[in-house]
């Protein structure tokens, strides 16, 4: 059965720095790449990591540089999307060695698992904190869905198209999310998406299609729905997200895992 693992959000900055002051984002990295490769001799085989954007907080050469040393020494290939807190070209220099890393244009990509298939999407509008696929993804996006025929079909995205109740979260989410619902509908086979930068565990079934957001490595975006709130931080326990393809009728199952290591495991008798 394959799997992948989704590690979303993990805003590197520069050595010697928090981010927002407070989140020290590289010991959030390198205790989920720990606790993934300390993993994957106890899971059915993962084919990959998928980041899901906000890889770095500023967009810099330098994070993202540092961002492939905390990263390389997972025991997995890795793929990702960009999110509002990166930059793109400086996204594409890091990562040219990759194969999925387009030379040009949006950071998108599609990567088939063999029972199923994962389409990335580039949501990414540079000084902006909200997220657009441009036309050229929805043009990608339909062209490739109607490739893949009935295939099961993962579309991954950094900004999500739910409606969290967090005022500014909400406010900032994928604007055009109805035209990728829209192309998701008129798929022939089961669709769903998965995101990440609402830093929480959160899903919705909306027009039919499971949206899915995973939780992040470092902090998490507190959960206050007032309307007057302040947008904010929270050093809540960091997680990875585990999928497991179970086949046609099982469907991809998620498992949150926090990240660093807890008491046990132990027999539950003898
Ligand atoms: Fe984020
Ligand atoms: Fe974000």
């Amino acid at each position: 059965m394959t799997s992948f693992i989704q590690l979303t959000d993990t805003h590197i900055v520069s050595e010697g720095s928090l981010a927002y002051g407070r989140s020290n984002t590289a010991a959030a990295l390198v205790s989920a790449v720990e606790t993934i490769n300390a993993r994957l001799p106890l899971l059915d085989p993962v084919d990959c990591v998928v980041l899901t954007g906000d890889l770095t907080d500023h967009g810099s050469a330098d994070e993202y540089t540092r961002l492939r040393q905390l990263l390389s020494p997972l025991k997995v290939p890795l793929r990702a999307i960009p999110g509002n807190h990166d930059l793109r070209e400086a996204m594409r220099a890091a990562f040219a060695d990759e194969d999925w890393m387009p030379g040009s244009g949006p950071i998108q990509w599609h990567h088939d698992f063999g029972p199923f298939s994962m389409i990335g999407l580039d949501t990414l509008v540079e000084g902006a904190p909200y997220g657009l696929v441009c036309e050229d993804g929805l043009l990608f996006l339909e062209r490739t869905l109607s490739e893949l025929e009935d295939k099961p079909i993962v579309v991954a995205t950094h900004h999500p198209w739910i409606r969290s109740g967090m005022v500014e979260m909400d406010r900032n989410n994928l604007r055009n999310g109805q035209a990728v619902l829209e192309l998701l509908q008129n798929h022939s086979g089961p669709a769903q998406i998965i995101s990440g930068h609402l830093h929480r565990a959160m899903s919705a079934l909306v027009g039919g299609i499971l949206h899915q957001v995973a939780p992040a490595p470092c902090h998490a975006v507190h959960l206050d729905q007032r309307e007057d709130t302040t947008n904010s931080l929270v050093l809540e326990p960091g997680n990875v997200t585990i999928y497991n393809w179970r086949g046609a009728d099982g469907g991809l199952v998620s498992d949150t895992l926090p990240i660093g290591s807890h008491p046990g495991p132990w027999p539950f008798y003898g």
